[in-house]
Protein backbone atom coordinates (compact mmCIF):
# COMPACT_ATOMS: atom_id res chain seq x y z
CA UNK A 1 0.00 0.00 0.00
CA UNK A 2 1.55 3.25 -0.89
CA UNK A 3 1.87 6.09 1.73
CA UNK A 4 -0.51 8.30 1.62
CA UNK A 5 0.59 11.80 -0.37
CA UNK A 6 2.01 14.02 1.39
CA UNK A 7 0.87 17.51 1.42
CA UNK A 8 3.18 19.31 -1.29
CA UNK A 9 3.39 22.32 1.87
CA UNK A 10 6.92 23.87 2.49
CA UNK A 11 7.97 25.82 5.17
CA UNK A 12 8.35 29.79 5.66
CA UNK A 13 11.94 29.52 4.85
CA UNK A 14 12.37 33.30 5.26
CA UNK A 15 10.23 32.98 8.46
CA UNK A 16 12.98 29.85 9.99
CA UNK A 17 16.29 31.84 8.99
CA UNK A 18 14.67 35.16 10.57
CA UNK A 19 14.39 33.79 14.21
CA UNK A 20 17.43 31.40 13.91
CA UNK A 21 19.35 34.67 13.29
CA UNK A 22 17.35 36.35 15.73
CA UNK A 23 17.83 33.95 18.45
CA UNK A 24 21.41 34.11 17.30
CA UNK A 25 21.90 37.66 18.86
CA UNK A 26 20.26 36.51 22.07
CA UNK A 27 22.74 36.52 24.76
CA UNK A 28 25.82 37.97 22.83
CA UNK A 29 28.79 39.50 25.35
CA UNK A 30 29.93 42.93 24.65
CA UNK A 31 32.72 40.98 22.75
CA UNK A 32 29.73 39.68 20.58
CA UNK A 33 30.56 35.95 22.14
CA UNK A 34 27.05 33.79 22.30
CA UNK A 35 26.86 32.36 25.45
CA UNK A 36 23.29 31.60 26.66
CA UNK A 37 24.01 29.05 29.45
CA UNK A 38 21.09 27.18 31.01
CA UNK A 39 18.72 28.80 33.76
CA UNK A 40 21.01 32.09 32.96
CA UNK A 41 20.05 35.78 32.35
CA UNK A 42 20.86 34.78 28.67
CA UNK A 43 18.77 31.98 28.62
CA UNK A 44 15.71 33.54 30.02
CA UNK A 45 15.76 36.31 27.46
CA UNK A 46 15.98 33.48 24.60
CA UNK A 47 13.02 31.69 26.35
CA UNK A 48 10.92 34.75 26.50
CA UNK A 49 11.42 34.99 22.79
CA UNK A 50 10.60 31.83 22.19
CA UNK A 51 7.57 32.09 24.59
CA UNK A 52 6.54 35.24 22.28
CA UNK A 53 6.85 32.85 19.36
CA UNK A 54 4.75 30.13 20.31
CA UNK A 55 2.32 32.32 21.72
CA UNK A 56 2.29 34.20 18.57
CA UNK A 57 1.56 31.41 16.82
CA UNK A 58 -1.04 30.52 18.86
CA UNK A 59 -0.05 27.36 20.55
CA UNK A 60 -0.67 26.22 24.15
CA UNK A 61 1.80 26.93 26.64
CA UNK A 62 3.19 24.79 28.75
CA UNK A 63 6.32 24.49 31.17
CA UNK A 64 7.42 21.42 33.54
CA UNK A 65 9.16 21.80 36.73
CA UNK A 66 12.78 21.44 35.21
CA UNK A 67 12.14 24.31 32.97
CA UNK A 68 11.27 22.31 29.99
CA UNK A 69 9.41 24.39 27.69
CA UNK A 70 6.68 23.16 25.53
CA UNK A 71 3.98 24.67 22.75
CA UNK A 72 1.08 22.27 21.86
CA UNK A 73 -0.82 22.43 18.76
CA UNK A 74 -4.22 20.34 20.28
CA UNK A 75 -6.74 21.78 17.15
CA UNK A 76 -9.78 19.51 17.94
CA UNK A 77 -6.98 16.27 19.04
CA UNK A 78 -9.00 14.86 22.20
CA UNK A 79 -6.50 15.75 24.92
CA UNK A 80 -6.00 11.44 26.13
CA UNK A 81 -4.39 11.33 22.21
CA UNK A 82 -0.99 10.94 22.38
CA UNK A 83 1.38 13.84 20.69
CA UNK A 84 3.83 14.17 18.66
CA UNK A 85 6.52 15.43 19.63
CA UNK A 86 9.16 17.48 17.93
CA UNK A 87 12.20 20.25 19.40
CA UNK A 88 15.66 20.08 20.74
CA UNK A 89 17.53 22.68 22.78
CA UNK A 90 18.21 26.69 22.64
CA UNK A 91 20.88 26.96 25.72
CA UNK A 92 24.06 27.06 24.19
CA UNK A 93 27.84 26.71 24.76
CA UNK A 94 30.26 28.96 25.32
CA UNK A 95 31.05 31.25 22.35
CA UNK A 96 28.48 29.34 20.39
CA UNK A 97 27.16 29.17 17.21
CA UNK A 98 23.36 29.80 16.25
CA UNK A 99 22.32 26.72 14.70
CA UNK A 100 23.23 23.88 17.80
CA UNK A 101 19.84 22.92 19.05
CA UNK A 102 17.98 26.17 18.29
CA UNK A 103 17.47 25.31 14.56
CA UNK A 104 15.51 21.70 15.73
CA UNK A 105 13.43 23.96 17.89
CA UNK A 106 12.50 26.54 15.36
CA UNK A 107 12.19 24.14 12.86
CA UNK A 108 9.88 22.45 15.05
CA UNK A 109 7.56 25.40 15.79
CA UNK A 110 7.63 26.19 11.85
CA UNK A 111 6.60 22.99 11.21
CA UNK A 112 3.76 23.49 13.29
CA UNK A 113 2.91 27.10 12.17
CA UNK A 114 2.89 25.67 8.50
CA UNK A 115 0.45 22.76 9.24
CA UNK A 116 -2.20 24.80 11.00
CA UNK A 117 -2.03 27.58 8.11
CA UNK A 118 -2.70 25.20 5.64
CA UNK A 119 -5.71 23.71 7.08
CA UNK A 120 -3.83 20.34 8.16
CA UNK A 121 -6.72 18.76 10.37
CA UNK A 122 -4.00 16.71 12.88
CA UNK A 123 -5.49 13.43 14.09
CA UNK A 124 -3.18 13.46 17.15
CA UNK A 125 -1.70 17.27 19.01
CA UNK A 126 1.69 18.05 18.01
CA UNK A 127 4.08 19.75 20.49
CA UNK A 128 7.49 21.41 20.27
CA UNK A 129 9.68 21.22 22.99
CA UNK A 130 12.94 23.38 24.43
CA UNK A 131 14.08 21.25 27.48
CA UNK A 132 16.42 22.42 29.77
CA UNK A 133 20.41 22.19 30.17
CA UNK A 134 21.22 20.16 27.11
CA UNK A 135 24.49 21.45 27.06
CA UNK A 136 25.68 20.46 30.11
CA UNK A 137 28.04 23.07 30.21
CA UNK A 138 26.29 25.00 33.32
CA UNK A 139 25.07 22.01 34.97
CA UNK A 140 25.84 18.45 34.67
CA UNK A 141 25.12 15.89 33.10
CA UNK A 142 23.89 17.14 29.89
CA UNK A 143 20.64 16.75 28.32
CA UNK A 144 19.28 16.99 31.90
CA UNK A 145 15.80 18.63 30.89
CA UNK A 146 15.26 15.19 28.71
CA UNK A 147 16.67 13.14 31.39
CA UNK A 148 14.44 13.76 33.99
CA UNK A 149 11.43 14.39 31.28
CA UNK A 150 12.12 10.74 30.44
CA UNK A 151 12.40 9.70 34.31
CA UNK A 152 16.24 9.12 34.10
CA UNK A 153 17.06 11.51 37.15
CA UNK A 154 15.13 12.71 40.26
CA UNK A 155 13.48 16.12 39.60
CA UNK A 156 14.50 17.04 43.23
CA UNK A 157 18.22 15.87 42.61
CA UNK A 158 17.71 17.61 39.15
CA UNK A 159 16.19 21.24 41.12
CA UNK A 160 19.46 20.35 43.51
CA UNK A 161 21.74 19.84 41.01
CA UNK A 162 24.68 22.94 41.85
CA UNK A 163 26.21 24.36 38.66
CA UNK A 164 30.06 25.52 37.75
CA UNK A 165 29.48 28.80 39.46
CA UNK A 166 28.19 27.49 42.34
CA UNK A 167 24.18 28.41 41.96
CA UNK A 168 21.58 25.83 42.00
CA UNK A 169 19.69 24.80 39.16
CA UNK A 170 15.95 25.00 40.98
CA UNK A 171 16.86 28.35 42.54
CA UNK A 172 17.79 29.50 38.88
CA UNK A 173 14.91 28.71 37.34
CA UNK A 174 12.80 30.12 39.53
CA UNK A 175 14.53 33.49 38.97
CA UNK A 176 14.60 33.62 35.61
CA UNK A 177 10.59 32.58 36.30
CA UNK A 178 10.70 29.12 34.47
CA UNK A 179 10.16 26.88 37.42
CA UNK A 180 6.84 25.30 35.73
CA UNK A 181 4.32 23.32 37.75
CA UNK A 182 3.64 20.72 34.77
CA UNK A 183 4.91 17.19 36.24
CA UNK A 184 8.02 16.36 33.34
CA UNK A 185 6.60 13.54 31.50
CA UNK A 186 3.25 15.60 31.42
CA UNK A 187 2.80 14.87 27.90
CA UNK A 188 3.62 11.19 26.60
CA UNK A 189 4.93 11.64 23.16
CA UNK A 190 3.65 9.24 20.57
CA UNK A 191 6.93 9.71 18.72
CA UNK A 192 9.41 12.13 18.92
CA UNK A 193 12.02 13.87 16.04
CA UNK A 194 14.80 15.95 16.54
CA UNK A 195 16.10 17.99 13.96
CA UNK A 196 19.78 19.11 14.29
CA UNK A 197 22.82 20.01 12.11
CA UNK A 198 25.04 17.13 12.43
CA UNK A 199 27.91 19.15 13.89
CA UNK A 200 30.48 16.81 12.32
CA UNK A 201 31.69 16.16 9.08
CA UNK A 202 29.97 13.25 7.29
CA UNK A 203 27.29 15.19 5.38
CA UNK A 204 29.02 17.92 4.37
CA UNK A 205 32.39 15.92 2.46
CA UNK A 206 29.39 13.15 1.16
CA UNK A 207 27.73 16.19 -0.16
CA UNK A 208 24.48 14.49 1.06
CA UNK A 209 21.58 16.95 2.50
CA UNK A 210 19.79 14.92 4.71
CA UNK A 211 21.37 12.36 7.55
CA UNK A 212 18.56 9.25 8.64
CA UNK A 213 20.18 8.92 12.04
CA UNK A 214 19.92 5.46 13.57
CA UNK A 215 21.63 6.40 16.99
CA UNK A 216 23.87 7.57 19.58
CA UNK A 217 27.09 6.79 20.62
CA UNK A 218 27.63 6.50 24.46
CA UNK A 219 29.08 9.20 26.74
CA UNK A 220 31.25 9.10 29.80
CA UNK A 221 31.51 12.47 31.54
CA UNK A 222 34.62 12.67 34.90
CA UNK A 223 35.55 15.64 36.93
CA UNK A 224 39.12 14.17 38.24
CA UNK A 225 41.36 16.08 41.07
CA UNK A 226 44.78 15.29 41.61
CA UNK A 227 46.41 16.40 44.53
CA UNK A 228 50.04 17.23 44.99
CA UNK A 229 51.64 19.45 47.03
CA UNK A 230 52.56 23.07 46.07
CA UNK A 231 56.46 23.91 46.07
CA UNK A 232 59.08 26.53 45.28
CA UNK A 233 59.26 26.69 41.20
CA UNK A 234 63.07 27.64 41.54
CA UNK A 235 64.34 25.72 44.75
CA UNK A 236 62.03 22.51 44.64
CA UNK A 237 64.29 19.85 42.60
CA UNK A 238 62.45 18.25 39.67
CA UNK A 239 63.04 14.30 41.66
CA UNK A 240 61.75 15.98 44.74
CA UNK A 241 58.10 17.55 43.01
CA UNK A 242 54.76 16.06 43.54
CA UNK A 243 53.50 18.14 40.80
CA UNK A 244 49.67 17.88 40.03
CA UNK A 245 50.29 19.89 37.20
CA UNK A 246 52.24 17.71 35.31
CA UNK A 247 49.89 14.62 36.82
CA UNK A 248 47.41 16.39 34.68
CA UNK A 249 49.11 16.52 31.47
CA UNK A 250 50.19 13.30 31.40
CA UNK A 251 46.75 12.33 31.50
CA UNK A 252 45.67 14.42 28.51
CA UNK A 253 48.62 13.14 26.90
CA UNK A 254 47.95 9.70 27.55
CA UNK A 255 43.79 9.85 26.75
CA UNK A 256 45.14 11.07 23.13
CA UNK A 257 47.68 8.13 22.77
CA UNK A 258 45.42 5.80 24.37
CA UNK A 259 42.70 6.86 22.24
CA UNK A 260 44.50 7.36 19.00
CA UNK A 261 46.26 4.58 18.86
CA UNK A 262 43.06 2.55 18.64
CA UNK A 263 41.92 1.71 15.11
CA UNK A 264 37.94 2.46 17.34
CA UNK A 265 36.16 5.71 16.60
CA UNK A 266 36.05 5.99 20.54
CA UNK A 267 36.74 9.98 21.15
CA UNK A 268 38.01 11.54 24.55
CA UNK A 269 38.33 15.44 25.55
CA UNK A 270 39.97 17.74 28.01
CA UNK A 271 37.68 20.65 27.57
CA UNK A 272 37.82 22.04 31.52
CA UNK A 273 40.75 22.25 33.68
CA UNK A 274 42.00 24.72 36.67
CA UNK A 275 45.06 24.68 38.11
CA UNK A 276 45.94 25.86 42.59
CA UNK A 277 46.98 28.14 43.75
CA UNK A 278 47.52 28.92 39.75
CA UNK A 279 50.65 30.91 40.51
CA UNK A 280 53.38 31.24 37.68
CA UNK A 281 55.96 30.47 40.76
CA UNK A 282 53.94 27.87 42.48
CA UNK A 283 54.39 24.05 41.80
CA UNK A 284 50.53 23.13 41.67
CA UNK A 285 48.99 22.16 44.34
CA UNK A 286 45.63 20.80 42.73
CA UNK A 287 44.76 20.19 39.25
CA UNK A 288 41.43 19.76 38.41
CA UNK A 289 39.83 18.74 34.98
CA UNK A 290 36.94 17.23 32.92
CA UNK A 291 37.27 13.74 30.69
CA UNK A 292 34.66 13.13 28.09
CA UNK A 293 34.67 9.96 26.45
CA UNK A 294 32.61 8.71 23.64
CA UNK A 295 32.10 5.39 21.92
CA UNK A 296 29.40 3.89 19.92
CA UNK A 297 30.10 0.75 21.67
CA UNK A 298 28.86 0.13 24.92
CA UNK A 299 31.86 -2.56 25.49
CA UNK A 300 34.62 -0.08 24.20
CA UNK A 301 33.38 2.82 26.30
CA UNK A 302 33.91 0.61 29.68
CA UNK A 303 36.87 -0.79 28.43
CA UNK A 304 38.20 3.11 28.09
CA UNK A 305 36.89 3.93 31.67
CA UNK A 306 38.61 0.92 33.13
CA UNK A 307 41.83 1.33 31.49
CA UNK A 308 41.54 5.25 32.65
CA UNK A 309 40.97 4.26 35.93
CA UNK A 310 43.75 1.98 35.89
CA UNK A 311 45.95 4.70 34.28
CA UNK A 312 44.92 6.64 37.09
CA UNK A 313 46.61 4.45 39.67
CA UNK A 314 49.90 4.20 37.84
CA UNK A 315 49.94 7.59 37.62
CA UNK A 316 49.58 8.23 40.73
CA UNK A 317 51.85 5.98 42.49
CA UNK A 318 54.26 7.28 40.32
CA UNK A 319 54.24 10.90 40.71
CA UNK A 320 53.53 11.21 44.21
CA UNK A 321 50.06 12.56 44.18
CA UNK A 322 46.38 11.48 45.18
CA UNK A 323 43.62 11.48 42.38
CA UNK A 324 39.60 11.44 42.97
CA UNK A 325 37.42 10.65 39.99
CA UNK A 326 33.70 11.91 40.37
CA UNK A 327 30.85 10.86 37.73
CA UNK A 328 29.49 13.78 35.85
CA UNK A 329 27.28 11.70 33.54
CA UNK A 330 27.12 8.33 31.65
CA UNK A 331 24.84 7.53 29.20
CA UNK A 332 25.04 4.35 26.99
CA UNK A 333 24.84 4.31 23.09
CA UNK A 334 21.18 4.28 22.26
CA UNK A 335 19.48 3.07 18.85
CA UNK A 336 16.27 4.92 17.32
CA UNK A 337 13.23 3.89 16.15
CA UNK A 338 13.60 2.33 12.36
CA UNK A 339 10.37 3.01 11.66
CA UNK A 340 10.30 6.57 11.82
CA UNK A 341 14.32 6.65 10.21
CA UNK A 342 12.77 5.31 7.36
CA UNK A 343 10.06 7.57 7.11
CA UNK A 344 12.91 10.16 7.54
CA UNK A 345 14.47 8.80 4.26
CA UNK A 346 11.13 8.31 2.32
CA UNK A 347 10.30 12.09 3.02
CA UNK A 348 13.82 13.31 1.87
CA UNK A 349 13.61 10.76 -1.28
CA UNK A 350 10.19 12.78 -1.77
CA UNK A 351 11.64 15.56 -1.70
CA UNK A 352 13.95 15.07 -4.46
CA UNK A 353 17.10 14.74 -1.28
CA UNK A 354 19.86 12.28 -1.18
CA UNK A 355 20.34 10.95 2.77
CA UNK A 356 22.89 9.00 4.29
CA UNK A 357 21.92 6.68 7.53
CA UNK A 358 24.06 7.42 10.01
CA UNK A 359 25.24 7.98 13.87
CA UNK A 360 25.12 10.66 16.30
CA UNK A 361 28.70 11.26 17.67
CA UNK A 362 27.34 14.33 19.56
CA UNK A 363 24.60 13.69 22.45
CA UNK A 364 21.18 14.51 22.00
CA UNK A 365 17.68 14.96 23.87
CA UNK A 366 16.61 12.33 21.26
CA UNK A 367 18.29 9.72 23.13
CA UNK A 368 16.89 10.57 26.57
CA UNK A 369 13.22 10.86 24.59
CA UNK A 370 13.90 7.43 23.27
CA UNK A 371 13.61 5.97 26.60
CA UNK A 372 9.68 6.60 26.50
CA UNK A 373 8.72 6.85 22.77
CA UNK A 374 9.71 6.22 19.48
CA UNK A 375 12.41 8.53 18.56
CA UNK A 376 14.55 9.53 15.52
CA UNK A 377 16.42 12.46 14.52
CA UNK A 378 16.78 14.01 11.41
CA UNK A 379 20.74 15.98 10.42
CA UNK A 380 21.58 18.45 7.91
CA UNK A 381 24.55 19.39 6.77
CA UNK A 382 28.03 21.02 9.17
CA UNK A 383 30.36 23.03 6.49
CA UNK A 384 33.46 21.54 7.92
CA UNK A 385 32.14 19.97 10.23
CA UNK A 386 32.58 22.51 13.02
CA UNK A 387 30.26 22.95 15.71
CA UNK A 388 30.70 24.38 19.60
CA UNK A 389 32.48 27.04 17.99
CA UNK A 390 31.28 30.78 16.64
CA UNK A 391 31.74 29.50 13.26
CA UNK A 392 29.53 26.78 12.88
CA UNK A 393 27.69 26.88 9.63
CA UNK A 394 24.78 25.41 7.57
CA UNK A 395 23.75 26.80 4.42
CA UNK A 396 20.31 28.19 4.17
CA UNK A 397 19.06 25.53 1.72
CA UNK A 398 19.91 22.96 3.69
CA UNK A 399 18.03 24.30 6.70
CA UNK A 400 15.15 24.75 4.53
CA UNK A 401 15.59 21.10 3.48
CA UNK A 402 15.95 19.52 6.43
CA UNK A 403 12.88 21.52 8.05
CA UNK A 404 10.31 20.61 5.26
CA UNK A 405 12.24 17.02 5.56
CA UNK A 406 10.79 17.21 9.46
CA UNK A 407 7.13 18.77 8.07
CA UNK A 408 6.91 15.69 6.50
CA UNK A 409 7.87 13.12 8.63
CA UNK A 410 5.13 15.32 11.18
CA UNK A 411 2.58 15.41 8.80
CA UNK A 412 3.00 11.41 8.54
CA UNK A 413 3.51 10.64 12.42
CA UNK A 414 -0.15 13.27 13.50
CA UNK A 415 -1.78 12.03 10.07
O1 LIG B 1 27.92 17.14 24.44
C1 LIG B 1 27.15 16.94 23.51
O2 LIG B 1 27.33 16.04 22.72
C2 LIG B 1 25.95 17.82 23.29
O3 LIG B 1 26.35 18.93 22.55
N1 LIG B 1 25.37 18.20 24.54
MN1 LIG C 1 22.57 20.20 20.41
MN1 LIG D 1 25.79 21.07 21.61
Amino acid sequence: MSAPALPSLSIDADRLIRRIEELGRIGRGDDGKLTRLAASDADKAGRDRLVEWMHGAGLELRCDRVGNLFGVWRDGASADVAPILVGSHIDTVIDAGVYDGCYGVLAGLEAIETLRASGFKPARPIAVAAFTNEEGVRFAPDMLGSLVYAGGLAIEDALATIGTDGAALGAELQRIGYAGADEPGFLRPHAYVELHIEQGPVLDREGVAVGAVENVQGISWRRVAIDGVANHAGTTPMTMRRDAGLAAARVIAYLRDHVAGSNAPSVATVGCIAFEPNAINVIPSRATFTVDMRDPDERRLQAMEAALADFLDRLAAAEGVSIAVERLARFEPVAFDPRIVELVEDAARRRGLASKRMASGAGHDAQMMARICPAAMIFVPSVGGVSHNPNEFTRDSDLVAGANVLLDVVTRLAG
